[in-house]
């Protein structure tokens, strides 16, 4: 209870300081974790790689712990050092976060800077599309796909309508800028999505798009 009261003061303070690369008031709700979360729970026995990008204070990184088995390996890349030291501090006083401390490292980085060694079969990402420029979202979703394994899931929220919104409330080169970032978005989502939920719990309602690592023409819409 004090920690996530904790936890929201670090990222209000986050949200006013950095507001564009935080890019909310308040962490994630765990109803937004949890299907952020649900092709991993749904793992089979083998050691799996998972990717965390943008873990913030860790509301979504609290449930890919508790899916996570000895053999596994889990990368965390966050860019706001404030957030890297309270996850760190987790990894060392939580009992679930220390059960897997020894899978789990940190890379207090940008994604764009980050260079795995091999893929990943789940990439779970909260990173603010939307606040970013059109040439820094291809990029950062580049990234995604070269690093994610072919059979893997990449699961991303998006807050809904947010998109759809700012292309009518705004004009010139704030619209232009929207309307390639759902260029972008939607390109993937066309060849790669499996399933879309709807989260209305949490602030605000958010979508979580699970997109599969192999493009095909169709998409592959399950849900
Ligand atoms: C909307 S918050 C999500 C935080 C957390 N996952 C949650 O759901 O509450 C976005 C997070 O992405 C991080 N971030 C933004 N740009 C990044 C980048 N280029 N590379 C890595 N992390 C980034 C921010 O510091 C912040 O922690």
């Amino acid at each position: 209870m004090l920690s996530s009261l904790r936890d929201n003061l670090t990222f209000f303070r986050n949200f006013r300081k950095r507001f564009e690369t935080t890019g909310s008031i308040i962490p994630s709700s765990q109803s937004l974790a949890k299907s952020m979360s649900r092709y991993l729970a749904k793992r089979g026995d083998a050691p799996v790689r998972v990717l965390e990008i943008g873990p913030g204070t860790g509301p979504v990184t609290r449930r890919i712990v508790t899916h996570l088995r000895e053999g596994d390996v889990f990368d965390l890349v966050e860019l706001n050092e404030e957030f890297a030291a309270v996850l760190q501090r987790k990894f060392e006083m939580e009992p679930t976060w220390q059960a897997v401390a020894n899978l789990s490292t940190i890379h207090q980085i940008p994604l764009q800077e980050y260079k795995p060694a091999q893929g990943y079969d789940f990439i779970i990402s909260g990173l603010p599309m939307a606040n970013f420029p059109a040439e820094m979202v291809e990029e950062l979703c580049d990234k995604y796909f070269e690093v994610i394994n072919p059979n893997g899931v990449l699961s991303y929220f998006e807050y809904m309508f947010m998109r759809p919104i700012r292309k009518v409330v705004t004009a010139g080169s704030a619209r232009t800028r929207i309307t390639r970032i759902d260029d972008i978005m939607n390109g993937h989502i066309e060849q790669r999505r499996i399933a879309r939920d709807n989260v209305f719990v949490n602030v605000p309602p958010a979508w979580v798009q699970h997109l599969k690592g192999t493009a095909t023409e169709t998409g592959a819409d399950e849900a």
